[in-house]
C-alpha cells in the first residue's frame, strides 16, 4: 500500500501525462453528459451572454472568449456556431484544456462563425490567458481541481484523509495544515469526531487565478455545488467511467469528482452573483416551455423543432437535475450586463 492524500493521488488519476484519465482521447463526452453536450441551447446561451459582455464592455478592440477545461472544444465550437458575423473581427477564442487539442475539430452546425479556420485560431492552452478583455466561461471545471478532504479524529483534531490510489481504501492520517485549518473554520467548520470537510483551498486559488486573468470582463464557474448552511452531510466524492457512477478509486481508470463550495470559490472584493443554472438560463432566453399547440398545425414542422428544443430547455433547466447546478458570475471591472443583470442578488463581497 502507497497511502496519499486525496489531492496528489487525484491529480495523478486524472491529469499524469501518462495514462491520466482526462488525457485520454475520448475525453470527458466519453463518459458523461455535461450541460454542454445535453443540448446546443446551452451554448447559445453562452454567446448570448458573450455579445452582453461585449456590449457592457463598450465593444472592445479585442473580444476575449476563455473556455476554461475546455474538454475536446465542444463549447467553443458551439458558441462560434452561434456569433455573428461582425463579431469575427474582433473575437479572440481561448480553449484552456490539460488535454492535448483533438485531432479532429469537434462537430457544429455550420453557422455564425463556425468553420475550419475559426478552429484553427482558436488558441488551445493549458495557460489562462492574461490581460484579457471578454467572457471567462468554465463548465464543470472546479469540481476537477483535486482536492483534500480531512475528517476530525477521536483526539479531536481536524486530520486529513490518506487513500490507496490502488484500492480507494482510506485512513486517517497527520493533521491539517494551517492553511486548511483557517479554510474550514471560515467556510466548513468540523468539530466533532466523524465530522468531515472537503477543502476547498486549491479550487478557490485556482479560480482566484483565472479571473485575474481578466483585465475587464465576466467570469462565470458553472458547477455542482453548496453554499455555507447546506453544506452536504456525506462526502460528495464520485467517481464515472462510461456513463455510469462507479466507487471513486483514484487509480487513472475513472473521473474523480467532487461538489464545489461555490461561496467559498468567489473572488473577493468583485461585484458577483450566485444563482442556480435554471435562473440564469432562463434569463438568458433558455426554457423548457412547450410551444402553442396551434403551431401544429400552422407549421407542424417548426412544430416538432420547437418542442424538440423545450424538451432540451427543460433538461437544462431541470431543478433537480442540470437546472440546478450553480452559476457563480464575477464581474472585473465591467458594469453587469444587462441579461444576468435582470437578476437579483448581485453583491460586492468585501475583500
Ligand atoms: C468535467 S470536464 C468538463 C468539460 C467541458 N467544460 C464540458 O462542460 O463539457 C473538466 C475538464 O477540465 C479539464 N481541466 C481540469 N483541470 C484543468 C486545468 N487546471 N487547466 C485546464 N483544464 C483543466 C479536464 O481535463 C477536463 O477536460
Amino acid at each position: 500500500m502507497s497511502w496519499m492524500r486525496w489531492a496528489p493521488a487525484t491529480e495523478r488519476a486524472l491529469y499524469d501525462p501518462d495514462g491520466g484519465f482526462y488525457r485520454r482521447p475520448e475525453g470527458p463526452a466519453g463518459h458523461f453528459r455535461t450541460s454542454v453536450h445535453a443540448s446546443p441551447l446551452f451554448a447559445r446561451a453562452v454567446a448570448r451572454l458573450l455579445l452582453e459582455v461585449d456590449e457592457a464592455l463598450g465593444r472592445p478592440e479585442e473580444l476575449a472568449f476563455v473556455d476554461v477545461g475546455a474538454g475536446r472544444g465542444e463549447l467553443v465550437a458551439g458558441v462560434l456556431a452561434e456569433l455573428p458575423e461582425p463579431v469575427g473581427e474582433r473575437l479572440r477564442v481561448w480553449a484552456v484544456e490539460l488535454a492535448a487539442r483533438p485531432d479532429a475539430p469537434p462537430a457544429a452546425p455550420s453557422t455564425g462563425l463556425w468553420t475550419e479556420r475559426s478552429w484553427a485560431r482558436t488558441v488551445w492552452t493549458a495557460e489562462v490567458p492574461r490581460g484579457v478583455t471578454g467572457l471567462l466561461f468554465a463548465n464543470e471545471w472546479l469540481d476537477n481541481v483535486p482536492l483534500d478532504t480531512g475528517e476530525v479524529g477521536e483526539d479531536g483534531l481536524l486530520r486529513y484523509l490518506e487513500v490507496d490510489p490502488a484500492t480507494g481504501e482510506e485512513r486517517l492520517g497527520g493533521p491539517v495544515d494551517a492553511a486548511d485549518a483557517d479554510w474550514a473554520a471560515r467556510w466548513w467548520p468540523a468539530e466533532r469526531p466523524g465530522d468531515f470537510v472537503e477543502f476547498g483551498t486549491p479550487r478557490d486559488a485556482a479560480w482566484a487565478h483565472a479571473v485575474a486573468g481578466l483585465e475587464r470582463g465576466l467570469a462565470v464557474a458553472v458547477d455542482y455545488g453548496h453554499t455555507a448552511g447546506r453544506r452536504p452531510p456525506f462526502p460528495t466524492r464520485t467517481g464515472f467511467r462510461a456513463g455510469r457512477e462507479v466507487p471513486p478509486v483514484p487509480d487513472g481508470s475513472c473521473d474523480v469528482t467532487a461538489h464545489v463550495a461555490l461561496d467559498a470559490v468567489a473572488a473577493p472584493g468583485l461585484h458577483s452573483l450566485w444563482t442556480t443554472q435554471r435562473e440564469a438560463l432562463r434569463a438568458l432566453g433558455v426554457s423548457g416551455a412547450r410551444p402553442p399547440l396551434a403551431l401544429a398545425s400552422s407549421d407542424p414542422v417548426g412544430y416538432l423543432r420547437a418542442l424538440g428544443g423545450a424538451g432540451e430547455g427543460a433538461e437544462l433547466t431541470d431543478p433537480a437535475g442540470l437546472g440546478g447546478f450553480g452559476w457563480l458570475s464575477q464581474a472585473v471591472r465591467m458594469p453587469v450586463p444587462p441579461g444576468l443583470g435582470a437578476l437579483p442578488g448581485w453583491q460586492t463581497l468585501t475583500p
